[in-house]
This record gives C-alpha cells, sequence and structure tokens, in this order.
C-alpha cells in the first residue's frame, strides 16, 4: 500500500503522465486520485479500498450537432448514425491562416448531443455515484438511463450531480447530454448566462473532462460550487508559526445517522505530516451536510513565495467510519503567503513588493478549439515562464483546474476572473434576476474550486462590463450588479481582494454608473497607439486615473498590438495602423510595447501590467493582419510554434535568463539596402557581424540594442550577433536578402508595408523621413465599399501620403539622381489651398507646388521629376509647405544614366 501513498504525493507535484497511471492504479484499487486522497504515513492497510473511484468518461460517445431533435435521451434512441468521439471534444472550428474562412471551420452556435454508454466500476453496495464535468458550453442538459439528472448554466465550471437514484450499478449505463452554445440573444437558452458576447468564440461541447466519482454513502461533499469540499484559510503567519483553518463539508447519504472521525492533515512537500488534528463528528442527520472546522497550527511554516519559491504543503482529509475504516479522503494544495495591494506602491507578496509584470491567457488552440489538455496547459504556462512573467490573468472565465496546479507548483501569481463580459443585457437597464443569480452561480463556482490555490491573488467580477453601451452609445446600469458580486465575494474569501477590468471610465455622464471603486481594485484596459491616440497617452490618463482614485489600487489589466507573422514593416511609424483590419506589421507590434512598457515600469503605484495577449486566439469576429477569426495581439502564434519579436522584448526585460534575440527574421526580402538592425538583449552590449564583417558593437538599453544605417549586401546578408551575459555566452543569426540595386530607393509615403507597383517595382513602406504624419486617403478602418480611389494609372501608388513639414534623408553613394516624386491632393477643394515647395539637398527644386492645380482637382495622382546630386553619401529632400501642409505620395530615386 505504501507504493500508491508515494505515487499519490507524485500527482500532488503536478506529473501529468503519472497522474494517468495513478488514476488508472488507484481506480483498481478503487481509490480517488484527484484529491491525493492516500496520504502518506496513512497505515490504515485494507480500509483504504473504500475510498472514492473516478473513472473517466472519454471514449465511446456517439455526437451530433443538430437543431430541434426529440427523444434523445431516450435508452432506444438510434444514434448509429452519429460521430463517434472522444471527450474532451468541441463540434466548432475557428481560426485559420489567410484572409477567407476556410472551408473547415465550423462556428455553428447551437445544440450538440452527446450519447454514452457505460458500465459502472465495481463497488461496495450503497456506493454513492456523481457525474463530473469539468465543463460543458454554455448550458448542458443530462439525461442518466432517460432520467433527468440536471441542467448547468455556464460555460467554465465544473459541475456535478448525484446519479446514484438512476444509475445501474451492475449493467448498461445511457448518459445523454445536451450542450448548447446558442449566441445569447433574447429568448436563447443562453440569454441569462454570461457572457452575453466577447471577442473570443464560445466553443460548444463537453470541452473539458467527465467522469463518473463512485464515493462511500458518507463522504466530503461533492455539491458545493464544484468544490472539493475542503477549504483552506491561513488565518496567521509569522516567523517561526502559522495557522491554518480548515472547512469540512461532510454528507451523509446513508439513510440513518453517521458518527465519523476527520483526520485533518498537513503534509510538506517530502510527504512528512508537519501538523494533524483528529477530531470525532456527528450523528450527522441522514442526507445532511455537516460543516466541520479544524485549526493547525505549523511550526517554520515555509513560505509559497512565488517565482523564487512555489513552495507547496497540502492538506488532506481523511473520513473514517467509528470503527476506524476509511471512508473518503481527500487532498488539496495548501500554500502559505500573503498578499498585499497598495494604492500608491502597488503588489506584496509575503511583505516584499513585486511588480506583476504579466500576460492574460485564453484556453483555445487551433483546431482541437477549448478541448486543450493538460499538456497542453503545462506548455502555455512554461512559455509564460520564459517570458519572464511572475503572474497571469486567466481570461475572461475560469480555466480548466491544470491551469492553476501549475500556476501554484510554477509560483506565478493568477488574476482569477468570471466571464461578465461587455454588457449586463441586450439593452442597457441593469441585470435581471436570472442573469444576476447566474453571475453568482459563476462566481461561487470559481472561488469554490479555485480558492485553495496559492496562486490566485484576486477574483475579478467583469471585464469591460461597459463596453457594448460605450459603442452604442447607450445607457449603462451594471453597479448593482458589481456591487453584489463584489459583496459575494468578499463574503465568501474575505482574505482575497476583488478586481475587475474597465475599459471604458468617464466622468460625469449620467447615462452611466460610475463603476471604479467598487471592487477593492481596478485594472484598465487601454490600448493607445492601437485603438485610439497614441502610445505617450497612456502615462497622463494612467496618473489622472491615479489621482481621480488614489485609495484603490490599480493596474493596467490590458494592453496589446496584433502582429501578423508574414506583414512586415521597413519603419513601423510610417503609417497608420488598421486596428480592426489588415495589415498588422510585426514591427509595429515591437513598437508598441517598446514604448508602452517604458511608460509601465515608471509608475510603481501600478500592482502589475498584464500584456493582452500571451497567445493568438480565437475570434469569430475577427479579420485581421493574415488570420481570419483569430485576435492577433498574442506574444506568441496560436500554434505556440513561433515567438514573435515582442515576446523577446518582455525576456530582454523581464527574464534573467541570457536573451539574445535579432529582431525581423521572418522579414526576409528586405526592400532598403541600409537600415537599423535591431536586438532584444539583456547583455550590456552586443556584437554584430554581416556576411562575416565585424559590423560593432551596440550598447543595450531597456532590452534594446539598435546598430544604426547598417548596409546590406546585394543577395544575402547573414546577420550573427554574439554577445556576453553573465559569462554565458549567447548568440543569435539571421538572413536576410536584399535585391536592390545601389543608390536606387523606392519609398511608399504613409504605408506601413510597402508595395509592388503595377510596373512590377516595389516600393518600402515609409521610411528615412523626419517630420510630417503619414496617413491614408482612406481612413484605416474604412469599410471597402466606401474606400475612394485616386484617380491615376497606379492609383495604389497614390492612395497614402506624409503630410506636415518633413524631409528624407536617402542613403545613395554620391552621385546624380533622377528623383521622381508623386503627389495626390487628399483633402483641399480648389486650388491654392495647399502649396509647399521642394528642395534636394538645399536646392529649391519644386517651387510654390499647388497639387490641386497641377493634378486637375483632389484625389487625381501627378508626378514631377527632378535631377539632383547626392552628397555625404545622402540625398537631402525637404518638404516646407507656404499654405497649409506639404504632402507626397511615393518617392522613386535612381542614378542618373
Ligand atoms: C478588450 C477585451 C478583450 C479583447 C481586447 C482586444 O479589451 O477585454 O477581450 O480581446 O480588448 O480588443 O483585443
Amino acid at each position: 500500500m505504501m507504493l500508491v501513498s508515494r505515487l499519490a504525493a507524485g500527482v500532488a507535484g503536478g506529473n501529468v503522465r503519472l497522474r494517468a497511471a495513478v488514476l488508472a492504479v488507484m481506480a483498481l484499487a478503487g481509490v480517488h486520485a484527484a484529491a491525493g486522497t492516500s496520504a502518506p504515513g496513512d497505515s490504515a492497510g485494507a480500509g483504504d479500498a473504500a475510498v472514492r473511484v473516478q473513472m473517466p468518461l472519454a471514449n465511446g460517445w456517439h455526437f451530433k450537432q443538430a437543431a430541434g431533435l426529440t427523444g434523445v435521451e431516450a435508452p432506444q434512441f438510434d444514434d448509429s448514425g452519429w460521430d463517434q468521439v472522444t471527450v474532451p471534444h468541441t463540434w466548432n472550428r475557428i481560426g485559420n491562416e489567410g484572409y477567407e474562412r476556410s472551408p473547415e471551420s465550423n462556428n455553428i452556435q447551437g445544440t450538440g448531443w452527446y450519447r454514452l454508454k457505460f458500465r459502472a466500476p465495481a463497488a461496495p453496495k450503497g456506493s454513492h455515484y456523481f457525474l463530473q464535468f469539468d465543463a460543458v458550453s454554455t448550458v448542458a442538459n443530462v439525461w442518466l438511463n432517460g432520467h433527468f439528472l440536471g441542467r448547468h448554466e455556464g460555460a467554465f465550471a465544473r459541475f456535478r450531480f448525484d446519479a446514484t437514484a438512476a444509475l445501474n450499478p451492475s449493467g448498461d449505463n445511457l448518459l445523454v447530454v445536451e450542450a448548447d452554445n446558442t449566441r445569447p440573444a433574447p429568448g436563447t437558452a443562453t440569454a441569462n448566462v454570461p457572457p452575453l458576447s466577447g471577442d473570443f468564440f464560445m466553443f460548444g461541447g463537453i470541452y473539458r473532462n467527465a467522469s463518473l466519482i463512485v464515493t462511500r454513502p458518507v463522504h466530503i461533499d461533492m455539491l458545493d460550487f464544484g468544490g472539493p469540499g475542503i477549504y483552506e484559510r491561513v488565518s496567521a503567519i509569522q516567523a517561526d508559526a502559522a495557522t491554518v483553518q480548515i472547512t469540512s463539508r461532510v454528507t451523509n447519504n446513508d439513510c440513518k445517522p453517521q458518527r465519523l472521525r476527520v483526520e485533518t492533515a498537513i503534509l510538506a512537500a517530502d510527504d512528512k505530516v508537519v501538523a494533524s488534528t483528529t477530531s470525532d463528528a456527528g450523528p450527522i442527520a441522514a442526507g445532511a451536510v455537516s460543516v466541520l472546522q479544524s485549526s493547525l497550527n505549523i511550526a517554520n511554516p515555509h513560505l509559497w513565495n512565488g517565482l523564487s519559491d512555489p513552495y507547496l504543503y497540502r492538506t488532506v482529509v481523511t473520513l473514517r467510519s467509528a470503527k476506524g475504516a476509511v471512508l473518503d479522503r481527500v487532498s488539496q494544495p495548501l500554500g502559505l503567503r500573503t498578499i498585499k495591494f497598495d494604492p500608491d506602491q502597488g503588489f506584496f507578496l509575503n511583505g516584499e513588493h513585486q511588480y506583476l509584470k504579466a500576460a492574460s491567457m485564453h484556453q483555445d488552440r487551433p483546431v482541437k478549439g477549448w478541448a486543450v489538455s493538460d499538456a497542453d496547459q503545462e506548455e502555455d504556462f512554461a512559455i509564460l515562464a520564459d517570458l519572464g512573467a511572475n503572474a497571469t490573468r486567466l481570461a475572461h472565465y475560469q480555466h480548466d483546474q491544470r491551469s492553476y496546479e501549475v500556476a501554484d507548483a510554477k509560483g506565478i501569481i493568477v488574476w482569477a476572473e468570471i466571464p461578465l463580459v461587455n454588457k449586463v443585457s441586450f439593452d442597457g437597464t441593469p441585470a435581471n434576476a436570472a442573469f444576476s443569480a447566474n453571475a453568482r452561480q459563476q462566481l461561487l463556482e470559481l472561488i469554490q474550486q479555485n480558492r485553495n490555490h496559492p496562486s490566485v491573488a484576486l477574483w475579478s467580477i467583469a471585464n469591460e462590463i461597459d463596453l457594448t453601451p460605450t459603442q452604442v452609445k447607450g445607457p449603462s446600469r451594471p453597479a448593482s450588479l458589481l456591487k453584489e458580486l463584489n459583496a459575494l465575494a468578499k463574503s465568501q474569501d474575505p482574505d482575497r481582494p476583488t478586481t475587475f477590468a474597465d475599459c471604458c471610465e468617464v466622468e460625469g455622464n449620467t447615462q452611466r454608473d460610475p463603476i471604479v471603486g467598487l471592487a477593492d481594485t481596478v485594472g484598465y484596459n487601454r490600448y493607445f497607439g492601437w485603438y485610439t491616440g497614441h502610445f505617450a497617452d497612456l502615462g497622463p490618463m494612467l496618473d489622472k486615473a491615479h489621482a481621480r482614485h488614489p485609495r484603490t489600487p490599480m493596474s493596467v489589466s490590458e494592453y496589446g498590438a496584433g502582429a501578423a507573422l508574414t506583414q512586415h514593416s521597413d519603419d513601423p511609424n510610417g503609417g497608420p495602423i488598421n486596428p480592426h483590419g489588415r495589415p498588422h506589421p510585426e514591427e509595429y507590434q515591437n513598437l508598441y510595447h517598446e514604448a508602452s512598457w517604458a511608460i509601465l515600469k515608471q509608475r510603481p503605484y501600478l500592482w502589475g501590467a498584464f500584456i493582452w495577449n500571451m497567445f493568438d486566439f480565437s475570434s469569430d469576429s475577427r479579420r485581421e493582419g493574415d488570420l481570419t477569426d483569430v485576435n492577433e495581439k498574442g506574444l506568441v502564434s496560436r500554434d505556440r510554434k513561433v515567438r514573435k519579436d515582442a515576446f523577446y522584448f518582455y525576456r530582454a526585460n523581464w527574464s534573467s535568463q541570457p536573451t539574445l534575440h535579432l529582431v525581423g527574421r521572418r522579414y526576409v526580402d528586405r526592400a532598403y539596402g541600409v537600415l537599423d538592425v535591431k536586438a532584444y538583449s539583456n547583455a550590456s552590449q552586443v556584437h554584430l557581424s554581416l556576411n562575416g564583417q565585424d559590423v560593432g558593437a551596440a550598447a543595450c538599453a531597456d532590452g534594446i540594442c539598435l546598430w544604426r544605417a547598417v548596409h546590406l549586401q546585394s543577395g544575402s546578408n547573414n546577420l550573427q550577433a554574439t554577445a556576453d551575459i553573465g559569462g554565458a555566452a549567447v548568440s543569435d543569426s539571421l538572413q536576410w536578402t536584399y535585391a536592390g540595386k545601389p543608390g536606387e530607393v523606392h519609398i511608399k509615403a504613409g504605408d506601413l508595408t510597402g508595395y509592388v507597383a503595377a510596373d512590377h517595382q516595389r516600393y518600402g513602406s515609409d521610411m528615412y523621413f523626419s517630420g510630417g504624419e503619414g496617413k491614408g486617403v482612406n481612413p484605416p478602418d474604412t469599410a471597402s465599399e466606401k474606400r475612394v480611389n485616386v484617380e491615376a494609372a497606379d492609383p495604389q501608388l497614390f492612395n497614402s501620403y506624409r503630410i506636415g513639414t518633413f524631409s528624407y534623408r536617402l542613403p545613395v553613394p554620391d552621385g546624380k539622381y533622377k528623383v521622381t516624386l508623386r503627389f495626390v491632393e487628399p483633402t483641399a477643394s480648389a486650388a491654392g489651398e495647399r502649396v509647399f515647395n521642394v528642395s534636394v539637398n538645399g536646392k529649391l527644386l519644386l517651387k510654390k507646388l499647388d497639387v490641386f492645380a497641377a493634378a486637375g482637382g483632389k484625389l487625381k495622382g501627378v508626378e514631377k521629376t527632378v535631377n539632383a546630386s547626392a552628397h555625404d553619401g545622402a540625398l537631402v529632400i525637404e518638404f516646407a509647405p507656404e499654405k497649409a501642409e506639404a504632402v507626397v505620395s511615393s518617392i522613386a530615386v535612381m542614378p542618373s544614366r
């Protein structure tokens, strides 16, 4: 028997393969592993066999996605023509590369039916049977052998039904599940189930594990909002002692009152018992649940100290009959730690200040959608840890248990959340009773199922709860529900602060409830330089919010930018980004994060900053970058195969691991022969060579190392970077090609990704400029049917422009050049409204140019060619307005033959 208990310890240590083996062994031995039931040192021999059994219900399901089916729950229903599937499962498939939705996509939101024939494991007479679903999306109706067991509303929490009355312990059983993920609207089954909407796809199905759990009639409660039935509360921690209160809920499903003994033990990581207590309980009336308290003292407590030392104890509660037989045993992780959120100084773990450097995560993968495995979740946390993050936001809903377990084991602080997203009703009115009740249920499920995880530091009760009212400029009344949920969280778990993420705080708008301050802390979701404004707007906005809410600890709960792996820019400052469309050059995401992190790290009053998002994720409202149905603000691709450049910016800033990453490896075929080379590194300096030639060393600041104006060679360019980081030699390399010819430069002004003209001449994106602003004749997110076209032989060469007072310094060898400038008048409605001069190397070559007049009107292309000489390796073209602002759409420079 000792073998079994060591295996149980293995499970607590998070070893999945071992976990599966244990489940098999214990199923064989009739012991429930997931709760880590067999506590070491428990020498109660044969009694153990009575402990609970968990049988996975994974294989052999028949499935059909269809509306309007009836009689499916009946044993005789013919499902012979249905698909055979394995659970976890979803029928949806969302998100693909390319600009069109793939024919393999399935975004049907409706009902899916599952039917499973199974036999229960052998168990002592009088055993009790529970069906457990770790999650079904969104509304689940469950039948066993034709008997309706119950309905669960909510896509993200574990739920259980007592199946004892309906189950056939010695023969075949038929389990039927109807899953409904209909898009919420008035009258749908999902109309009162948060979320009513969200920027993530609600996959349908039994997308997490399902199992049958067999217990003795007296057992730890199985029906407490899907919770483990035993709950820890660390009531005091001093250097030499810690006190832990354990609440155990015991259910007597026997037909007569029962007396029992409750053994509560706390085990150290090496399985040694460090504290224990035994108490007699009962008689517990038949059918009653009794709540028992015990208090344990741990000498010389070893704290759970985040990344540096995520030390875990285990609490094990064993129920014994009056005769000493083991009736049930449940184990839970225990971490001893204190957390504090201070409005001026930020976050403290065990009294130590920590800036929470984090990235948020959704739970989806290509093809399998939400039906992710334990290994997937472990990989996600391994990538998060590699980034150097010390926290994560599991958005916008309860994730699978494995994620919280891994966070505990890795020492990652967790922002845990319920899916109250965007709105509380369809019409801006306060939440109705049914919706509020379900939000409370989902909050209680989140808390009861995750409160024993030391990694969880906050309960989030909402995300952008007034976004939809803001978008439709309508009323927003979420305050009453937020107050209710905040109070519920505080009463259920007084030891953790509450929070929510705000998107749209405005002052003095009477149509909308002010909400900041309704929870203990707040997070701001802000996207300056993406959806609105400029990068630099973030600092002042945060300082103002801090001043407005001096007693509310605050964080930035979302900030981020999209990045496509196949779209690139020579200079991401060159033109406007289209946040809701294409293209999303990877370089813009780099720029966004470099600028935003520089602002965030300088604000110690912030308790954390959460990058949106760790991974690209499915969202069927998105047509962005180079993907369809995907939000690509991830630092890592959805298949987890590609870490985007910005990932390494943070690794260089956040991680202590030696990091050296040359930026731009996916932009191979370069448009310009002279460019800046950048690396992200936590080295103090990095050396660069190009095709074996030394380019020199660059000092690195804030994780960025820059080599200005590196000259590429025609053809292949092998760049090699090397550095010594704390005695570790690190290197990185990439390959670029340059097909351009010396002295030839073709620029598409105001454009972010460049263009290959009708004459096959390639124009790089806007580059070498200083001053002015890049714009398009159509604002970035103009709907295609509303876009205006420029009248020209090759209209696209004129559909963007730089405007203002600006110049270009083109790095070309000294000599004579033909410079062709193309212009379009974007806005003036008459000649004379815009007049400007163009000089090259100080020589005025286009005097008092009036594009409207020259082109014969607005939105008509016109080009001017001048001859010029380059000196000191450059052609400097200056655009100086006389009236209004100067403009230019493209520049083509060719050596004069
Ligand atoms: C919001 C929202 C996210 C969404 C993100 C985005 O802030 O909370 O769910 O994905 O913005 O627009 O990418």
